[in-house]
């Protein structure tokens, strides 16, 4: 078998490249990767890099976000059919006519969205700033947020502004069930349930914390419990282990009708080492956008990050 991982050393030394995943990633990606952070950490550092190449390991519209903030860096994928359900959920067009109906507003897109939704947007949000964002706006201020509807609502709870959502959600995390993680608790009396703001209403009632990937790994870092049911994608639970190797992780449950037994996210999970190397070796898959669409859509992605 190929030592992918020596390679893959050699390539990004001799590319002048900076590897940035994402949490979700399978573990021995995580492992090498330069930086690994959440959606809103990994804008940053691809604000910060200074690279000749990006070699983005997450999906399709976190590697975006990194070429619209890098015209003039080449940024590459492992896999270009890593996209996202919540991205999926709302087509620009549709987006554009439910702006149109609503002409005093302004609109929040969560990250998780095409670069043409970006470009429709007012301002952008990562669950881990996304209150920061709704409460820079004035309370008379009227706003659409979109795509992802549970973020939407747990955002509404958490600010007390009204906001008219985008009905979108993301598959992997609409499928844990909240009866079977009622049962879990029972069965684990000792752990909390920490749960990704993605996850639906009737799962997040029983969360004992809910916050961005960043955030639940500084939870399960920082508190005195030693056992954790795990609400969210479990290629976080890599990360968990290594921050707190003496605690107990367990993978919440997931609706039983699930086609594959784990509640991963398999666009997530098309990019392998064997990918990294390859888009490493041949520059490609690599990202490419017309020059005028990245402007529209860098202007609310830069206002998020000078919020930050
Ligand atoms: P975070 O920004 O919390 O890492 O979330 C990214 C994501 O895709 C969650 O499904
Ligand atoms: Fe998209 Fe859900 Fe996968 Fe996150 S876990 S990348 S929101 S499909």
């Amino acid at each position: 078998m190929n030592d992918f991982r020596a390679e893959i050393l050699h390539l990004k030394k001799e590319r002048r490249a900076v590897i940035l995943a994402h949490y979700y990633q399978e573990s021995e990606i995580q492992d090498l990767a330069d930086f690994l952070g959440d959606s809103l950490a990994l804008a940053q550092a691809a604000q910060r890099t200074d690279a000749d190449v990006i070699a983005f390991c997450g999906v399709h519209f976190m590697a975006e976000t990194a070429k619209i903030l890098n015209p003039e860096r080449t940024v590459v994928i492992p896999d270009l059919n890593a996209g996202c359900s919540l991205a999926a959920s709302c087509p620009a067009p549709l987006l554009a006519q439910w702006k149109q109906e609503h002409p005093d507003h302004k609109i929040i897109s969560y990250i998780n969205c095409t670069a043409e939704v970006k470009a429709l947007s007012d301002i952008i949000c990562t669950s881990s700033n996304a209150k920061k964002v709704v409460e820079s706006f004035p309370q008379d201020q009227k706003l659409l947020f979109a795509p992802d509807k549970n973020l939407g609502e747990w955002l509404i709870d958490q600010t007390g502004r009204h906001m008219d959502l985008w009905p979108g959600a993301c598959h992997v995390h609409v499928a844990f069930h909240a009866e079977k993680i009622l049962e879990s608790k029972l069965a684990h009396p000792n752990a909390l349930f920490i749960c990704h703001p993605e996850c639906e209403e009737n799962v997040r009632f029983h969360a004992d914390y809910i916050g961005s990937t960043s955030a639940l790994l500084k939870f399960i870092e920082e508190n005195t419990a030693t056992a954790f049911i795990v609400g969210t994608e479990p290629g976080i639970i890599h990360q968990m282990k290594k921050k707190a190797p003496h605690k107990t992780y367990i993978e919440a449950p997931f609706a039983a009708e699930r086609a594959c037994a784990c509640n991963a996210c398999p666009y997530m999970k098309l990019n392998t080492l064997e990918k990294l190397h390859a888009c490493l070796e041949t520059l490609s898959p690599q990202i490419e956008m017309n020059e005028e669409l990245r402007h529209r859509a860098s202007l609310p992605l830069k206002r998020m990050l000078a919020l930050a």
